[in-house]
């Protein structure tokens, strides 16, 4: 199996990084792992356009930046994890242009057509956050089941470690929560 992580913190060795890479460690050893770390691409907002959706067998993006370099490896992988810190009770904002974006992956949305490149893949959420997960965690969760309702994949969870403090805190529950997400998204 080829899985994508898409780590959307700003930091490289931050808590979701930390817990990221249990979860990569995990799978990697049956597994083909491959960790985007979005600081390192150029993805511009989404214009509105909607240029892209005159295209349903390519996401056909009218901004030729590295969201199609990362949208080919989506399209090319078995399984994909979201990997966020809760930023205002919602993504970074290194990865929500990503989010936005995936709008040209999706064609015929509100029809019986209803498609998209990804359809079908099985797909996870990771957040760290500093604060508990109840009253906390609603917004990205319910922007998450949206997500993936449009992308029409398999969503097989929202994988959340609250209470985080620095990356040499995380403990046992991290590495919990790791192995829970790495049976969800390759079971
Ligand atoms: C701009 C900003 C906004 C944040 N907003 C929240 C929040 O709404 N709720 C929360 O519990 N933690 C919040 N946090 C804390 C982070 O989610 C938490 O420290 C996270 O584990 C950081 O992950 P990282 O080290 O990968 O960046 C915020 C941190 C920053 C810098």
């Amino acid at each position: 199996m080829k899985i994508l992580t898409i780590l959307g913190s700003p930091k490289k060795s931050g808590n979701t990084a930390t817990v990221l890479s249990m979860f990569e460690e995990k799978v990697g050893t049956d597994h083909e792992v491959e960790r985007i770390h979005i600081t390192g691409y150029k993805v511009g907002g989404c214009l509105g356009c909607m240029k892209c959706h005159e295209k349903k067998d390519e996401p056909g993006c009218v901004q030729k930046d590295d969201a199609l370099t990362i949208f080919d490896k989506m399209i090319k992988a078995d399984a994909i994890v979201y990997a966020s810190p809760l930023y205002c009770w919602s993504f970074s904002s290194q990865i929500k242009p990503l989010i936005d974006r995936h709008v040209c992956l999706v064609s015929d949305y509100g029809t019986p057509e209803h498609d998209s490149l990804i359809s079908g893949k099985p797909v996870a959420l990771l957040v760290t956050c500093a604060g508990p997960i109840e009253e906390n965690c609603d917004a990205i969760q319910g922007i998450f089941a949206g997500i993936t309702a449009y992308e029409k994949v398999a969503s097989k969870g929202n994988f959340i470690l609250p209470f985080c403090t620095t990356p040499d805190a995380i403990g046992d529950e991290g590495a919990e929560l790791a192995a829970n997400l790495a049976k969800a998204i390759t079971g």
